[in-house]
């Protein structure tokens, strides 16, 4: 595959390189950029931090999970390139060093590209910014301290980067430009690896050391991006990031937001996609229950065969999704209306970490009766699934502490949760039970969030 970016300003053209090699590998060993460190080599550590510019923006990415495929019209600045060209830190950089923010040094290029991009943005929630950086040994206070003292400096003007488009490349098979071709070309070779954000895809490459054989990259269809909204309802491109899906989201359902916010990390999340979270289909992604929830409609096309499935029926068990060989998740849609979405994430940390179990929980009440439940939950089954029994002692009953009682006890006939590292079953049972009883205090106006804190 041919490849073309800008790296820290200047053009670079890669004829004939590997698509599945990481970023992170060409950088070091490649270009000689050893700034960009490898920690965890899985998306958790931020160490390989670098930033990357597109026609959406500049955003900090993992290099680590990051294919050179993906970075095709792009540009890339790691943090070789972020003092000025006349070797003047960047504020940040000065920041960091006023306040202490660095001991070993092992996390701080990553911390620094984070840190930039954010400054760069005008983004001044470092806590938000900043959680898919680990540091071991400096601690936090003196980072975020240093993030807050940079943000009224200038930017620099080399900060402003300008994506390198390729030349001449357009519609490869390897890296697409129109739906329908490459819907037709994937039916007949549905034995190809579709690349959407990598944050799963870049696992099976570093951690389990796979051969993707044939590949193709989607991010520059423009049929699978992006979010419309029309009277009925909102529809989300398959190759929709979780950042721009978690903007989105927020004036209709800013429960669903407040859950995307705790997906991964910024970086993770300006990555991975909701196509890929929904094709995976994994039993603790956290997209589906709410999409669930939220009574979305999965698109699909294979060929010029276009089919819509309820995303509830889509998964039919551990492993298996409704879709054919050789086709295409081109989207998801949910109905616009009234709000009556509870979603909670529950993990053993806050920030980045898988849930144990995911419930979102839509009940719609009306003169004090349910009229209609779709409760979803992740981490309960062996896919994320409806809680049909605790629905049904919901629905049509008097919207009382004792029905959503009755609803909890009721959920035991829907999952037999499994005992894993991240919970035992008695507990999922009971925190996904506890989750029901929480919307009904949160109805009542009742605080239940240990973060919101009042006099
Ligand atoms: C550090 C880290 C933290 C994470 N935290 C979370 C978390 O908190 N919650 C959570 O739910 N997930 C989490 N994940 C998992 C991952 O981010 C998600 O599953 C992500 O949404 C996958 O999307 P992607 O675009 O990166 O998919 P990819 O990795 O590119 O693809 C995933 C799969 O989907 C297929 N695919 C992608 N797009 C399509 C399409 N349009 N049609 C058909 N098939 C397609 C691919 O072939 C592949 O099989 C985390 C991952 C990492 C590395
Ligand atoms: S090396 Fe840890 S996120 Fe990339
Ligand atoms: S300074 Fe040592 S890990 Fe952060």
């Amino acid at each position: 595959m041919n490849v073309s970016f800008r790296l820290n300003g200047k053009a670079v053209d890669l004829v004939d390189v590997s698509a599945t090699t990481t970023l992170l590998d060409w950088l070091r060993i490649d270009a000689g950029l050893t700034g960009t460190k490898e920690g965890c080599n899985e998306g958790d550590c931020g160490a390989c931090s670098v930033m990357i510019t597109d026609d959406s923006g500049a955003k900090a990415l993992n290099a680590c999970i990051l294919f050179l495929g993906q970075l095709d019209g792009k540009a890339i600045r790691t943090v070789e390139g972020i003092a000025a060209p006349d070797g003047t830190p960047h504020p940040v950089q000065s920041e960091m060093i006023k306040h202490h923010g660095s001991q070993c040094g092992f996390c701080t290029p990553g911390f620094v590209v984070s840190m930039a991009t954010a400054h760069l943005n005008g983004a001044t929630d470092h806590d938000t910014q900043l959680a898919g950086n680990l540091c071991r040994c400096t601690g936090y206070a003196p980072i975020v301290r240093a993030a807050k003292a940079a943000e009224t400096a200038a930017i620099p003007d080399h900060m402003h980067d300008v994506p390198h488009l390729s030349a001449g490349k357009s519609g490869a098979v390897d890296h697409p430009t129109s739906l329908n071709n490459f819907a037709n070309w994937y039916a007949d070779n549905p034995d190809t690896t579709l690349i959407a954000g990598a944050t799963d895809v870049g696992l099976w490459v570093t951690k389990q050391f796979r051969d993707l054989g044939k590949t193709a990259f989607l991010n520059r269809i423009p049929e699978l991006s992006g979010i419309s909204i029309d009277d009925t309802h909102i529809h989300i491109g398959a190759m929709t990031t979780l950042t721009d899906l978690e903007v989105a989201i927020e004036q209709f359902h800013p429960s669903f937001a407040a859950l995307i916010r705790r997906y991964g990390s910024t970086q993770v999340r300006n990555a991975a996609t909701i196509g890929g979270n929904i094709a995976n289909g994994s039993p603790i992604g956290d997209g589906s229950p709410a999409l669930i929830a939220l009574d979305a409609t999965l698109h699909l096309q294979h060929g010029t065969t276009k089919r819509d499935v309820p995303l509830a029926d889509f998964f039919v068990e551990y492993g298996k999704q409704d879709r054919k060989s050789g086709e295409l998740l081109t989207g998801v849609s949910i109905p616009k209306g009234a709000d009556h979405l509870h979603c909670y994430k529950l993990s053993k940390r806050f920030d980045q970490d898988i849930s144990a179990v995911c419930g979102c929980l839509w009940i719609e009440v009306e003169h004090d009766r349910v009229k209609a439940a779709r409760l979803a939950f992740g981490g309960m089954a062996g896919t994320p699934k409806r809680a049909t029994s605790a629905e049904a002692a919901l629905v049509g009953h008097d919207w009382s502490e004792s029905t959503i009682r009755q609803s909890m006890e009721a959920l035991r006939q829907d999952f037999t949760p499994l005992t894993d590292m991240r919970a035992s079953a008695d507990y999922r049972m009971q925190t996904a039970q506890n989750m029901l009883l929480r919307v009904w205090h949160e109805k009542q106006w009742h605080l239940t969030s240990v973060h919101a804190v009042t006099s």
